[in-house]
């Protein structure tokens, strides 16, 4: 095997490794891809300032994130159906961000269910709540969450309705896969994932088959969106899920300055800058560009965390410059979790700490929490001015 020296190489292997189909999924965005792709592109647009003869001794990446400690301010996002990505998947990228010392977040739409993650794992982990129109799960679900000791809700605020992905809708997405000629053709070249699948009897949404009702086609992420999910939420509904929640509670999926100071007078106690990593409108502004109208409107009154984009330690950097208390990557765990299971979350926790730490250093800077701007050097509007 090659050296892993990058995300890259552990996207090329995943791709070798995993059937289309989930591949797919993961590298998708909706519609024209324009968001996920402008996404990354949009890092790249601000440069970092190089300072020398400064001394880089002693640097530090601790931090904290909703009052915890962590060994970086990087979170692994929820990503739904990992455990398809690579047997028991959510199990063990939950090990890996234990073991390094940074949050994991479980999504609802995960093959191995919160029981599973909390049986094994030692500390409390994320759990990311999307939601439904059934009363009972939500409060269930909040209940579930209190009982597997997570020490954070997630509430996802932009899917009420799926963006439109077309590979899905080609490949016929499931889970588990329908056998199609196709998808067995494909799966068959896939030996070593399809070895693991054949060791785990968790290949079923965990979090939904045997707990929520009236869902005629569980396997099906597209069906099960439009049946089970409340099209009507609006912050009356989230006030009442704080009320089910005494734990921390992070609103994720804020894009507009309005909607920060909805979520910060809801009494969240974080909210992640995020379009779905491109999957919901696309069309919308990338949200490295979106971060700083929202810092500027929710000032230090609630902590503003960052998803959709970062596949490294200088975008990590970037957006901890702008502002950003915490950094979710989502696709980078996704890619090292397909390519080698919990060792490949390990290698992109790894990658991303080094390219973080070293970039610190060579911007003349030795501390994760004092980063600011002038490390930066950002183009006149690249927030963007908007007409009204
Ligand atoms: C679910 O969260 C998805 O983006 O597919």
């Amino acid at each position: 095997m090659p050296a892993i020296t990058e995300i890259e190489d552990l996207r090329r292997l995943y791709k070798r490794r995993v059937p289309k189909m989930f591949f797919d999924y993961t590298e998708s965005g909706s519609w024209s891809e324009q968001t996920f792709r402008e996404n990354s592109s949009d890092f790249d647009k601000i440069y970092l300032r190089q300072r020398v003869a400064i001394s880089m001794e002693g640097r530090s990446t601790a931090s904290r994130m909703i009052g915890h400690d962590v060994t970086m301010p990087v979170a692994l996002a929820p990503v739904g159906l990992t455990g398809m990505q690579h047997f028991d998947g959510e199990i063990k990228a939950a090990r890996a961000a234990e073991a390094f010392g940074v949050p994991f977040c479980l999504s609802t739409m995960s093959i191995c269910s919160i029981e599973d993650v909390a049986e094994h794992t030692e500390k409390p982990f994320w759990m990311q709540v999307y939601t439904l129109k059934d009363d009972d799960y939500m409060r269930r679900l909040f209940d579930r969450a209190k009982d597997a000791k997570c020490s954070a809700a997630v509430i996802t605020v932009d899917l009420q309705l799926l963006g439109q992905r077309h590979k899905d809708i080609k490949n016929g997405l499931s889970a588990p896969p329908k056998l199609t000629p196709k998808s067995v053709a494909n799966m068959m070249t896939k030996v070593q994932w399809g070895l693991g699948m054949l060791q785990t009897k968790r290949r079923f949404f965990g979090n939904i088959v045997g707990h929520a009702e009236g869902v005629t086609d569980p396997s099906s992420l597209s069906e099960w969106t439009a049946q089970a999910f409340d099209q009507s939420l609006d912050w009356d509904r989230i006030r009442q899920f704080r009320k089910m929640w005494d734990g921390s509670l992070i609103i994720k999926g804020i894009m507009d300055p309005r909607d920060a100071l909805e979520a910060l007078n809801v009494g969240a106690d974080a909210i992640i800058v995020s379009n779905h990593g491109g999957r919901q409108l696309d069309g919308a502004l990338s949200s490295i560009r979106a971060l700083e109208p929202i810092l500027d409107a929710v000032g230090d009154k609630i902590e503003v965390h960052i998803d959709s984009g970062i596949r490294s330690g200088q975008d990590v950097l970037k957006a901890l410059a702008l502002g950003a208390k915490g950094a979710h990557i989502g696709r980078a765990w996704v890619y090292g979790l397909g390519a080698r299971g919990q060792q490949g979350v390990t290698d992109a926790l790894n990658i991303i700490h080094k390219e973080l730490d070293v970039s610190m250093g060579l911007c003349g800077r030795t501390d994760v929490t004092t980063l600011d701007r002038s490390i930066l050097m950002v183009p006149k509007g690249f927030s963007g001015d908007w007409e009204d």
